[in-house]
Protein backbone atom coordinates (compact mmCIF):
# COMPACT_ATOMS: atom_id res chain seq x y z
CA UNK A 1 0.00 0.00 0.00
CA UNK A 2 1.49 3.63 -0.42
CA UNK A 3 3.30 4.95 1.94
CA UNK A 4 0.97 7.78 1.61
CA UNK A 5 -2.22 6.42 1.96
CA UNK A 6 -3.49 7.28 5.07
CA UNK A 7 -5.26 4.11 7.05
CA UNK A 8 -8.24 5.55 7.58
CA UNK A 9 -8.74 5.98 3.66
CA UNK A 10 -8.57 1.96 3.61
CA UNK A 11 -11.06 2.36 6.46
CA UNK A 12 -13.13 4.17 4.48
CA UNK A 13 -13.10 2.08 1.94
CA UNK A 14 -13.93 -0.87 4.02
CA UNK A 15 -17.59 0.74 4.55
CA UNK A 16 -17.53 3.75 6.78
CA UNK A 17 -19.39 6.00 3.59
CA UNK A 18 -21.16 8.49 5.22
CA UNK A 19 -24.10 7.97 2.92
CA UNK A 20 -24.43 4.69 4.26
CA UNK A 21 -25.18 5.82 7.71
CA UNK A 22 -21.98 4.25 9.20
CA UNK A 23 -20.56 7.41 10.71
CA UNK A 24 -17.40 9.26 10.16
CA UNK A 25 -15.28 8.31 7.59
CA UNK A 26 -12.22 9.32 8.82
CA UNK A 27 -12.83 8.56 12.53
CA UNK A 28 -10.25 9.65 15.16
CA UNK A 29 -7.31 7.75 15.69
CA UNK A 30 -5.03 7.97 18.98
CA UNK A 31 -2.18 10.43 18.57
CA UNK A 32 1.20 8.42 17.60
CA UNK A 33 -0.85 5.76 15.84
CA UNK A 34 0.94 4.20 12.59
CA UNK A 35 -0.73 2.09 10.24
CA UNK A 36 1.34 -0.99 10.76
CA UNK A 37 -0.29 -1.18 14.23
CA UNK A 38 -3.84 -2.14 12.75
CA UNK A 39 -6.97 -0.23 13.38
CA UNK A 40 -6.84 1.57 16.61
CA UNK A 41 -8.88 0.21 19.11
CA UNK A 42 -10.63 2.89 20.92
CA UNK A 43 -11.22 4.29 17.26
CA UNK A 44 -14.76 2.69 16.93
CA UNK A 45 -13.54 0.61 13.99
CA UNK A 46 -14.47 -2.67 15.81
CA UNK A 47 -17.91 -1.93 16.66
CA UNK A 48 -19.92 -4.67 16.19
CA UNK A 49 -22.81 -2.48 13.96
CA UNK A 50 -20.03 -2.89 11.00
CA UNK A 51 -19.50 -6.30 10.93
CA UNK A 52 -21.92 -8.85 8.41
CA UNK A 53 -22.21 -12.19 8.88
CA UNK A 54 -19.75 -14.34 7.09
CA UNK A 55 -18.64 -18.43 7.33
CA UNK A 56 -18.38 -19.93 10.45
CA UNK A 57 -15.07 -18.71 12.39
CA UNK A 58 -12.97 -18.28 14.96
CA UNK A 59 -14.24 -16.41 18.94
CA UNK A 60 -13.62 -12.75 18.17
CA UNK A 61 -12.99 -13.02 14.64
CA UNK A 62 -15.44 -10.11 13.00
CA UNK A 63 -15.88 -8.90 9.21
CA UNK A 64 -16.87 -5.59 7.80
CA UNK A 65 -18.69 -5.08 4.81
CA UNK A 66 -17.10 -3.21 1.64
CA UNK A 67 -18.04 -0.12 1.01
CA UNK A 68 -17.69 2.10 -2.32
CA UNK A 69 -14.18 2.12 -3.76
CA UNK A 70 -12.24 5.55 -3.92
CA UNK A 71 -11.41 6.68 -8.00
CA UNK A 72 -8.68 4.07 -9.01
CA UNK A 73 -9.55 1.97 -6.46
CA UNK A 74 -10.21 -1.95 -8.05
CA UNK A 75 -12.06 -4.32 -6.50
CA UNK A 76 -10.19 -7.45 -4.93
CA UNK A 77 -12.31 -10.89 -3.69
CA UNK A 78 -9.52 -13.05 -1.48
CA UNK A 79 -10.24 -16.76 -1.38
CA UNK A 80 -8.42 -17.74 1.72
CA UNK A 81 -7.40 -21.33 2.68
CA UNK A 82 -8.34 -21.55 6.71
CA UNK A 83 -7.01 -24.17 9.03
CA UNK A 84 -7.50 -23.84 12.99
CA UNK A 85 -7.19 -27.02 14.95
CA UNK A 86 -9.00 -25.35 17.67
CA UNK A 87 -11.91 -24.21 15.67
CA UNK A 88 -12.45 -27.59 12.63
CA UNK A 89 -10.81 -30.40 12.12
CA UNK A 90 -10.86 -29.73 8.16
CA UNK A 91 -9.67 -26.85 6.82
CA UNK A 92 -12.50 -24.51 5.09
CA UNK A 93 -12.58 -20.91 2.57
CA UNK A 94 -13.03 -18.21 3.14
CA UNK A 95 -13.35 -14.91 1.24
CA UNK A 96 -12.79 -11.33 1.84
CA UNK A 97 -14.03 -8.04 -0.38
CA UNK A 98 -11.69 -5.38 -0.48
CA UNK A 99 -10.73 -2.34 -2.18
CA UNK A 100 -7.45 -1.94 -3.03
CA UNK A 101 -5.15 0.55 -5.24
CA UNK A 102 -3.88 -1.21 -8.47
CA UNK A 103 -0.23 -1.21 -7.67
CA UNK A 104 -0.61 -2.67 -3.83
CA UNK A 105 0.97 -5.78 -3.33
CA UNK A 106 -1.31 -8.62 -2.24
CA UNK A 107 0.55 -8.46 1.18
CA UNK A 108 -1.36 -5.35 1.48
CA UNK A 109 -4.48 -7.03 1.01
CA UNK A 110 -4.04 -9.51 3.33
CA UNK A 111 -2.94 -6.69 5.83
CA UNK A 112 -6.36 -5.29 4.74
CA UNK A 113 -8.38 -8.17 5.80
CA UNK A 114 -6.67 -9.19 8.90
CA UNK A 115 -7.00 -5.74 10.51
CA UNK A 116 -10.49 -4.77 8.87
CA UNK A 117 -11.94 -7.82 8.35
CA UNK A 118 -10.67 -11.00 10.55
CA UNK A 119 -7.98 -10.66 13.14
CA UNK A 120 -7.72 -14.22 13.66
CA UNK A 121 -5.91 -14.85 9.99
CA UNK A 122 -2.72 -15.70 10.64
CA UNK A 123 0.19 -15.41 8.46
CA UNK A 124 3.75 -14.73 8.46
CA UNK A 125 5.86 -11.51 6.90
CA UNK A 126 8.36 -9.24 8.26
CA UNK A 127 10.23 -6.60 5.50
CA UNK A 128 7.09 -6.58 2.77
CA UNK A 129 10.14 -6.09 0.46
CA UNK A 130 10.88 -9.37 -1.03
CA UNK A 131 14.05 -9.91 1.28
CA UNK A 132 13.23 -11.47 4.60
CA UNK A 133 11.84 -14.92 2.53
CA UNK A 134 8.62 -14.97 5.19
CA UNK A 135 5.60 -14.34 3.57
CA UNK A 136 5.93 -17.66 0.41
CA UNK A 137 2.41 -18.42 -0.25
CA UNK A 138 0.50 -20.46 -3.06
CA UNK A 139 -1.04 -17.36 -5.10
CA UNK A 140 -3.58 -18.83 -7.64
CA UNK A 141 -1.99 -22.43 -7.57
CA UNK A 142 1.94 -21.19 -7.88
CA UNK A 143 4.02 -20.46 -5.13
CA UNK A 144 5.34 -16.39 -4.86
CA UNK A 145 5.87 -13.80 -2.07
CA UNK A 146 2.55 -12.08 -1.43
CA UNK A 147 5.01 -8.66 -1.19
CA UNK A 148 5.95 -9.14 -4.82
CA UNK A 149 2.56 -9.49 -6.44
CA UNK A 150 0.86 -7.03 -7.34
CA UNK A 151 -2.77 -6.54 -6.99
CA UNK A 152 -3.75 -5.05 -10.62
CA UNK A 153 -2.25 -8.47 -11.67
CA UNK A 154 -4.67 -10.80 -9.65
CA UNK A 155 -7.76 -8.97 -9.43
CA UNK A 156 -10.52 -9.25 -9.61
CA UNK A 157 -9.94 -12.61 -7.98
CA UNK A 158 -7.17 -14.32 -6.31
CA UNK A 159 -7.26 -17.50 -4.17
CA UNK A 160 -4.03 -17.68 -1.74
CA UNK A 161 -3.44 -21.46 0.61
CA UNK A 162 -0.60 -22.15 2.36
CA UNK A 163 3.01 -23.72 0.50
CA UNK A 164 2.45 -27.33 0.28
CA UNK A 165 4.28 -30.30 1.69
CA UNK A 166 4.69 -28.58 5.31
CA UNK A 167 2.00 -29.63 8.09
CA UNK A 168 -0.42 -26.22 8.45
CA UNK A 169 -0.38 -24.87 11.60
CA UNK A 170 -2.63 -22.27 11.17
CA UNK A 171 -4.05 -20.68 7.92
CA UNK A 172 -1.31 -19.55 6.12
CA UNK A 173 1.78 -20.77 8.60
CA UNK A 174 3.27 -24.04 8.00
CA UNK A 175 5.77 -25.51 10.08
CA UNK A 176 9.16 -24.91 8.52
CA UNK A 177 10.94 -27.07 10.83
CA UNK A 178 11.47 -30.21 8.53
CA UNK A 179 12.63 -27.21 5.28
CA UNK A 180 15.10 -25.76 8.01
CA UNK A 181 16.63 -29.51 9.36
CA UNK A 182 17.29 -29.72 5.22
CA UNK A 183 19.20 -26.22 5.33
CA UNK A 184 21.35 -27.36 8.34
CA UNK A 185 22.22 -30.90 7.34
CA UNK A 186 24.33 -29.45 4.09
CA UNK A 187 26.67 -27.26 6.89
CA UNK A 188 25.90 -23.84 5.51
CA UNK A 189 28.67 -21.77 6.71
CA UNK A 190 32.25 -21.65 5.91
CA UNK A 191 34.14 -24.26 6.83
CA UNK A 192 38.37 -23.52 6.67
CA UNK A 193 40.45 -24.82 9.61
CA UNK A 194 43.29 -22.57 8.25
CA UNK A 195 44.74 -20.06 10.20
CA UNK A 196 43.11 -16.90 9.07
CA UNK A 197 46.02 -14.43 6.92
CA UNK A 198 46.12 -11.22 8.29
CA UNK A 199 43.81 -9.63 5.68
CA UNK A 200 40.86 -11.34 3.69
CA UNK A 201 41.35 -14.48 2.19
CA UNK A 202 41.50 -13.63 -1.39
CA UNK A 203 39.83 -14.70 -4.23
CA UNK A 204 39.51 -14.07 -7.79
CA UNK A 205 36.43 -12.61 -9.54
CA UNK A 206 36.16 -15.87 -11.68
CA UNK A 207 35.93 -17.78 -8.78
CA UNK A 208 33.60 -15.70 -6.76
CA UNK A 209 31.12 -15.76 -10.17
CA UNK A 210 31.26 -19.71 -9.59
CA UNK A 211 28.76 -19.71 -6.51
CA UNK A 212 27.33 -15.76 -7.20
CA UNK A 213 23.65 -16.80 -8.25
CA UNK A 214 22.93 -19.03 -5.20
CA UNK A 215 24.24 -16.77 -3.04
CA UNK A 216 21.07 -14.83 -3.34
CA UNK A 217 18.53 -17.64 -1.92
CA UNK A 218 16.71 -15.74 0.98
CA UNK A 219 14.98 -19.31 2.27
CA UNK A 220 11.59 -18.74 1.52
CA UNK A 221 10.84 -22.18 0.94
CA UNK A 222 8.79 -21.50 -2.40
CA UNK A 223 11.31 -24.11 -3.85
CA UNK A 224 11.30 -27.07 -2.04
CA UNK A 225 7.29 -26.65 -1.11
CA UNK A 226 7.13 -26.53 -5.43
CA UNK A 227 8.98 -30.06 -5.79
CA UNK A 228 6.79 -32.60 -6.68
CA UNK A 229 9.55 -34.80 -4.90
CA UNK A 230 9.49 -33.01 -1.63
CA UNK A 231 5.75 -33.27 -1.14
CA UNK A 232 5.92 -37.33 -1.79
CA UNK A 233 8.78 -37.58 0.31
CA UNK A 234 9.80 -35.42 2.56
CA UNK A 235 12.91 -37.13 3.57
CA UNK A 236 14.00 -35.40 0.30
CA UNK A 237 16.47 -32.44 1.63
CA UNK A 238 14.93 -30.13 -1.22
CA UNK A 239 16.18 -27.95 -3.47
CA UNK A 240 16.92 -25.07 -1.46
CA UNK A 241 19.27 -27.04 0.97
CA UNK A 242 20.93 -28.04 -2.27
CA UNK A 243 21.25 -23.89 -3.41
CA UNK A 244 22.89 -23.56 0.07
CA UNK A 245 25.44 -26.05 -0.32
CA UNK A 246 26.20 -25.15 -3.74
CA UNK A 247 26.96 -21.69 -2.18
CA UNK A 248 30.07 -23.49 -0.32
CA UNK A 249 30.70 -26.47 -2.09
CA UNK A 250 32.54 -23.90 -4.90
CA UNK A 251 33.59 -21.67 -2.65
CA UNK A 252 37.13 -21.16 -3.17
CA UNK A 253 37.88 -20.60 0.12
CA UNK A 254 36.22 -23.56 1.90
CA UNK A 255 37.18 -26.51 2.78
CA UNK A 256 33.76 -28.51 3.46
CA UNK A 257 32.73 -29.34 0.16
CA UNK A 258 33.68 -33.37 0.44
CA UNK A 259 31.63 -33.23 3.45
CA UNK A 260 28.80 -31.83 1.79
CA UNK A 261 28.94 -33.87 -1.14
CA UNK A 262 28.70 -37.02 0.95
CA UNK A 263 25.96 -35.62 2.51
CA UNK A 264 23.99 -35.02 -0.71
CA UNK A 265 25.17 -38.32 -2.35
CA UNK A 266 22.63 -39.73 0.26
CA UNK A 267 19.75 -41.59 -1.07
CA UNK A 268 17.67 -38.51 0.78
CA UNK A 269 19.88 -36.21 -1.77
CA UNK A 270 20.87 -34.61 -4.93
CA UNK A 271 19.90 -37.76 -7.26
CA UNK A 272 16.58 -37.63 -5.98
CA UNK A 273 15.69 -34.56 -8.05
CA UNK A 274 14.07 -35.67 -11.16
CA UNK A 275 15.05 -31.93 -13.02
CA UNK A 276 10.83 -30.87 -12.89
CA UNK A 277 12.25 -27.35 -12.58
CA UNK A 278 9.20 -26.51 -10.77
CA UNK A 279 11.97 -25.06 -8.28
CA UNK A 280 13.58 -22.97 -10.60
CA UNK A 281 10.18 -21.57 -11.68
CA UNK A 282 9.06 -20.70 -8.27
CA UNK A 283 12.10 -18.84 -6.88
CA UNK A 284 11.11 -15.43 -6.30
CA UNK A 285 15.28 -14.70 -6.64
CA UNK A 286 15.52 -15.62 -10.10
CA UNK A 287 17.94 -18.46 -9.12
CA UNK A 288 18.54 -21.01 -11.46
CA UNK A 289 17.57 -23.68 -9.06
CA UNK A 290 17.86 -26.72 -11.77
CA UNK A 291 21.25 -25.49 -12.58
CA UNK A 292 22.66 -25.57 -9.65
CA UNK A 293 21.61 -28.91 -8.47
CA UNK A 294 22.97 -30.50 -11.45
CA UNK A 295 26.23 -28.96 -10.88
CA UNK A 296 25.95 -30.26 -7.82
CA UNK A 297 24.90 -34.09 -8.58
CA UNK A 298 27.93 -33.60 -11.52
CA UNK A 299 30.88 -32.86 -8.89
CA UNK A 300 29.76 -35.77 -7.08
CA UNK A 301 29.47 -38.01 -10.36
CA UNK A 302 32.72 -37.24 -11.75
CA UNK A 303 34.30 -36.07 -8.49
CA UNK A 304 35.52 -32.73 -9.50
CA UNK A 305 34.53 -29.10 -8.63
FE1 LIG B 1 13.45 -19.28 -2.00
FE2 LIG B 1 14.83 -19.38 -4.31
FE3 LIG B 1 16.09 -19.81 -1.98
FE4 LIG B 1 14.40 -21.60 -2.92
S1 LIG B 1 16.32 -20.98 -3.88
S2 LIG B 1 14.49 -20.89 -0.81
S3 LIG B 1 12.86 -20.33 -3.88
S4 LIG B 1 15.11 -17.90 -2.65
FE1 LIG C 1 12.16 -30.95 -7.56
FE2 LIG C 1 13.40 -28.95 -8.71
FE3 LIG C 1 14.34 -31.37 -8.95
S1 LIG C 1 11.22 -29.24 -8.60
S2 LIG C 1 12.54 -32.65 -8.93
S3 LIG C 1 14.17 -30.22 -7.07
S4 LIG C 1 14.33 -29.80 -10.50
FE1 LIG D 1 9.72 -10.33 3.45
FE2 LIG D 1 7.77 -10.79 1.65
S1 LIG D 1 7.56 -10.02 3.66
S2 LIG D 1 9.85 -11.35 1.53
Amino acid sequence: MANDTPRSDAVTSQGLDPDQGRGDPTPDVPEGWEPEQGPPLDSGLWEEEFWEEGPPREPGAKRRAMGPSAAGQIHLTLRIRRYNPQVRDEPWWDEFAVNMEPFDRLLDALHVVKWYHDGTLALRRSCAHGVCGSDAMLINGRNALACKVLVKDVAPRVTVEPIRGLRVLKDLIVDMEPFFEGYRRVLPYLINDEEPPDRERPQSPQERERYEDTTKCILCAACTTSCPIFWGDDAYIGPAAIVNAHRFIFDSRDQGARERLDILADRTGVFRCRTTFNCTEACPRGIHVTKAIQEVKRAIMFDRL
